[in-house]
């Protein structure tokens, strides 16, 4: 494999995991990001996301030499070790107005670089992008001798060095075949499966694979809804189904709803691509509607929990929340399932204190305030009249249920991750509810 001069613009979770992980490959990566305090913290190898793994190998790539960080796009693309070969775009491409991906960041960055690339020189989209941007960068860029290429990403927050390392597949899309051959040749020590395509394909597999998880999601989450009103199980009917391998057991357990800083995002993106090509495309609204309506689901189960009937009312009861991350193993609140569904609850009058062992006490920020964030499950409990799971942090299951019985002044778990085995709940003295279970 040869070592390619590479650099990495934007050193957000994906950014920073592409570039530690291409330079542990053995490229030679110059990161650049605008943030010059950030690149001065990681220049001394100290990593703000908490990613397993992330922090070791910038530390190796920086002792190495083959990991350099740099202020700003232009810097980056002039590396020290010589002009880039191979440029990887990572910067946020956010939900703007009305679900729209907002690319002011890819806009300004490829303005920012296009005098400066080198002749010969690949740039690579590997943030979420609607299909057609990298036709539209390589516009922007208006270099004949600069080819661009999607490259979509695939990682999990919480797993991205593992997903790095260890990809399920790599899909490479340009309309010049060299190119993406060059971009494909850089993971060639990783032989996974490898997927090249034209530049519109591949940015739609990110965007497929992505709203058919989510439809996975809310498919498993209405089954949970139904699990409960026949008598069956959620958990024996995913595992009957996931053994078929077309199926998989993966991506069933039923929740709160999904979230985090991708699914929601694309999904609304691809709706939005998809009215703008004049296709109804009902089975991803259909698959949004659902999971909008789970989280008021969750609410509803804890009002028939707390006061008994369905149309109760939560007003100054005191609920203790666990969790408030999108997902266990993330300190990520974006877009977060449990957090709306706290907010339901305080909308309709419930106090809440709540824990998650990643989030701060005191946090007010991402749609914290006027919950009443602490430092321990007890001290979520103390005094509620139930306590609601909405995250599925495996520490849960080792808590002490019977002093948080003790704790409570109603024993009642409302599990929305159906996390906690309701017979050791039961025999530490609570009432509980969960996901579709009989
Ligand atoms: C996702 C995709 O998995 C990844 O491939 C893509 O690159 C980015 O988006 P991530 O946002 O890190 O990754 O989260 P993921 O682990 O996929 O979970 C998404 C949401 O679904 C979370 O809210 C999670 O709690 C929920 N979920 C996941 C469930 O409710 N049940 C499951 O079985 C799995």
């Amino acid at each position: 494999m040869f070592a390619r001069r590479i650099s990495v613009i934007g050193t957000g979770y994906v950014g920073l995991t592409t570039g530690a992980c291409l330079a542990s490959l053995g490229h030679l990566v110059t990161c650049g990001d605008i943030d010059a305090e950030k690149v001065e913290r990681l220049r001394r190898g100290e990593v703000d996301i908490l990613e397993p793994g992330l922090a070791e190998l910038v530390g190796e790539g920086i002792a190495a030499g083959r990991l350099n960080f740099v202020v700003g796009a232009a810097n980056a693309v002039q590396g020290p070790d010589g002009d880039a070969e191979v440029v990887f775009l990572c910067v946020p491409t956010p939900m703007g107005v009305g679900g729209v991906a907002d690319l002011s960041a890819v806009r300004a960055v490829a303005r920012e670089i296009s005098s400066l690339l080198a002749p010969g020189c690949v740039v690579v989209n590997k943030s979420t992008v609607p299909v057609g941007t990298t036709r539209h960068t390589s516009e922007l860029l208006g270099r004949d001798d600069v080819a661009v290429v999607s490259n979509p990403e695939f990682l999990r927050e919480g797993s991205a060095v593992q997903d790095f390392l260890n990809p399920d597949r790599i899909v490479v899309g340009c309309e010049q075949q060299d190119a993406a051959e060059r971009v494909a040749a850089l993971y060639s020590r990783l032989g996974a499966s490898t997927v090249l395509t034209d530049s519109a394909s591949a940015e739609m597999v990110k965007y497929a694979a992505n709203c058919f998880l989510a439809m996975k999601l809310s498919y498993v989450n209405s089954l949970a809804e139904l699990c409960e009103r026949l008598g069956a199980d959620i958990g024996d009917v995913t595992e009957g189904m996931g053994y078929d391998r077309r199926i998989g057991q993966s991506f069933l357990s039923p929740g709160p709803g999904w979230g985090g800083s991708c699914l929601p995002k694309d999904t609304e993106a691809m709706l939005q691509v998809s009215d703008s090509a004049d296709f109804e495309f009902r089975l991803l609204r259909a698959t949004i509607d659902t999971n909008t309506r789970q989280r008021q689901r969750m609410v509803d189960k804890v009002r028939v929990a707390v006061t008994g009937s369905r149309t109760g009312s939560l007003s100054g009861r005191r609920i203790g929340v666990l969790g408030l991350t999108f997902k266990a193993g993330t300190d990520d609140i974006r877009d977060s399932p449990s957090i709306a569904v706290a907010a339901l609850l305080r909308q309709a009058g419930a106090e809440l204190a709540a824990y998650d062992p990643s989030v701060p006490t005191g946090s007010t920020h991402g749609g914290l305030a006027g919950i009443d964030v602490v430092d321990s499950a007890v001290a979520a409990a103390k005094g509620a009249e139930a306590l609601v799971i909405l995250t599925e942090w495996p520490e849960f299951r080792l808590l002490d249920w019977s002093a948080l019985a003790e704790a409570t002044s109603r024993a009642i778990v409302i599990d929305t991750r159906n996390l906690l085995d309701p017979d050791v709940l039961r025999r530490a003295g609570f009432t509980c509810y969960s996901l579709g279970r009989r």
